[in-house]
């Protein structure tokens, strides 16, 4: 029963519309998708991969949010409404963290091996942001409404806007800690697309 408690306790933690552990059972599609995707993830896990990836089907046909039977989701993750969310293969999203509805945590279509968002401990990604690529965000931090993100973003900051841009630090409005913050992704994008060109030549593609 624990992942089952950590889920629902998690949605009366942060949605004050939630009253009881049935209603939240009943009624969030986030729930069902997640619980969903447990028995998916050991079907995928365990080799029964068109299995596992019909299960995710037929429930993301009940709950409009497609969860890759491969992706790693721990417990104590709170989906809102949950609506158009997809998430990809390789991404994994750590306890605590909270996905709205239209939330892409997908690949750039130009990477290999881990394509996807990792999303640490207690990071909110908000309504319809998308998160592309093997990015991290990492613990507490915030991404806002509509963003799109495609480098890594820190701790504890919130990043805001298309390419979004760190507009927070430890929410707090520090010029001078928001361009440090900047500067250093920058340099870890530039070098990203390095190593990226680099196995492209050397595959020979
Ligand atoms: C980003 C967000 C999480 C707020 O984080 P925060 O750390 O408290 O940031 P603030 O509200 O102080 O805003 C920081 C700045 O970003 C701007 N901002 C906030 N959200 C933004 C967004 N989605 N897009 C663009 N700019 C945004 C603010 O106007 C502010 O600008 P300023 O520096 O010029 O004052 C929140 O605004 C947001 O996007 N929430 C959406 C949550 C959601 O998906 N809800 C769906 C419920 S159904």
């Amino acid at each position: 029963m624990g992942w089952w408690k950590e889920t629902i306790d998690i949605v009366k933690e942060n949605d004050p519309a939630a009253r009881t552990s049935l209603e939240v059972v009943l009624t969030y599609p986030g729930v069902k998708a997640l619980a969903a995707h447990r028995i998916s993830h050991f079907l995928w896990k365990h080799g029964f991969k068109l299995l596992a990836r019909m299960n995710s089907q037929f429930w993301r046909f009940w709950t409009q949010i497609e969860i890759h039977p491969g992706a790693q989701i721990e417990s104590g993750v709170f989906i809102d409404h949950g609506s158009g969310l997809v998430i990809g293969e390789t991404a994994i999203v750590e306890k605590g963290a909270m996905l709205y509805h239209g939330v892409t945590l997908g690949g750039t279509g130009k990477d290999t091996g881990k394509r996807h968002p990792t999303v640490r401990r207690g990071a909110l990604i908000s309504a319809h942001s998308q998160v592309i690529g093997p990015i991290e965000i990492g613990e507490k931090a915030k991404v806002g409404a509509g963003a799109v993100v495609v480098a890594d973003v820190p701790a504890d900051v919130t990043v805001v806007g298309i390419p979004a841009k760190i507009v927070r630090v430890h929410g707090q409005k520090d010029e001078p800690a928001i361009h440090e913050e900047e500067e250093k992704r920058e340099y870890y994008l530039d070098k990203l697309e390095q190593a990226r060109e680099a196995s492209h030549h050397s595959s020979g593609l």
